[in-house]
């Protein structure tokens, strides 16, 4: 399965090679770059996006901001990274995976002092992240086809698949390994406006991997799941506080509230570096508001009068007491939530 990868490191031209994920479905295009302006600019865009992602791109990027300064003097090369990093760092605020990747190359740069082994070490740890990410997808899919039986039907809104991590998904990774097993599994597919993730991606990934895919708009959820089609739910997250907590795409508060009523299992299923143990509970979340013409119009088209107020936040936080499981590499948690035994050091170890 999976013929395209969503980022990938070129390491004899030192460049990274990213999906434009704006243009799919329509067509799969890359952007090739060796400028980590380049990559501020595609992570603000959403050409790349899904928290896993966008801390591996966040990593590559300050690879190769690294690979751009001056080689004369450590501290001007050292002030300057930092500068790059915290430009990287401005770029979305909700995802604590950008930041857990870059704080990981801020700690190399921190414990070297010449820049030539410096930028060797800053590329080993990129590309760890990166395989590190490929391989807890892995596991959270292996954890969660546990709990998938042949013949169910999962709910999923946004797009928590290979578009959105260096690997396989985090929500879409139970049913990947699922339909390995032999299990068939359907998907119904949330649109996911403003931006359509569900629609463009998740319906594009799933079909290209062979699954039994139905896309809906938002606002059909209820209907499928009064109807009993719906057997669980699985989102991904941007960020999971450690009271269980979960910040994910704007309408995934909907969703669980529409699952509760209906008694469908609301699951999460996200790896340890989406967890952010310092903070108690999602009220401290930063939650991105993204501009008004996502929601006043789709591309070119114009859906809303000028001059019209809107709200656009990019993520909702569901509240812990909704989520039935959090499937993490580590295994599937249940409540009562508290991962607050991640610190750093213990976070996702290699
Ligand atoms: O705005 P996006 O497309 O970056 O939002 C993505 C999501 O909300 C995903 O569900 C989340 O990042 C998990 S991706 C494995």
């Amino acid at each position: 399965m999976l013929n395209f990868k969503t980022i990938e490191w070129l390491a004899s031209d030192r460049k990274v090679r990213l999906i434009e994920q704006t243009k799919l479905p329509g067509s799969l295009e890359y952007i090739v770059t060796d400028d980590y302006r380049v990559m501020c600019d595609a992570i603000k865009r959403l050409a790349v996006r899904g928290a896993p992602a966008i801390g591996v791109a966040g990593a590559y990027g300050v690879v190769i901001g690294a690979l751009s300064l001056p080689r004369d003097d450590f501290s001007h090369f050292a002030r300057e990274l930092r500068r790059i990093m915290n430009e990287l760092r401005s770029t979305r605020p909700t995802a604590v995976n950008l930041f857990w990747a870059i704080d990981r190359m801020e700690r190399v740069l921190a414990a070297n002092h010449e820049i030539a082994p410096t930028i060797q070490k800053l590329i080993a740890e990129a590309v760890s992240i990166h395989q590190e990410d490929e391989a807890m997808c892995r596991r959270i899919g292996e954890h969660g086809a546990e709990l998938l039986h042949d013949g169910m039907t999962i709910l999923t809104h946004c797009n928590a698949g290979s578009l959105a991590t260096g690997g396989m998904g985090t929500a879409l990774a139970p049913i990947y390994v699922a339909q390995e097993q032999g299990k068939k599994i359907k998907v119904f597919a949330d649109e996911t406006r403003p931006l359509l993730q569900g629609a463009r991606l998740t319906s594009w990934e799933l079909k290209q991997n062979g699954v039994d895919v139905t896309l809906i708009c938002d606002n059909m959820a209820a209907v499928v799941m009064k109807k009993g089609w719906v057997n669980a739910v699985i989102v991904g997250s941007d960020r999971i506080a450690a009271n269980g907590d979960v910040a994910n795409k704007i309408g995934t508060y909907t969703v669980a509230l529409l699952a509760k009523h209906h008694d469908v299992p609301f699951y999460v299923a996200a790896p340890t570096s989406t967890v952010d143990p310092k903070i108690t509970s999602g009220d401290q979340i930063p939650i991105e508001e993204r501009p008004d013409y996502e929601v006043t119009g789709f591309g070119a088209t114009r859906t809303a009068p000028e001059g019209i107020k809107t709200f656009n936040p990019a993520f909702d936080v569901t509240p812990h007491e909704l989520v039935a499981a959090i499937i993490t590499e580590l295994g599937v948690h249940r409540p009562p939530y508290d991962f607050s035994f991640l610190t750093e050091s213990k976070q996702h170890q290699k």
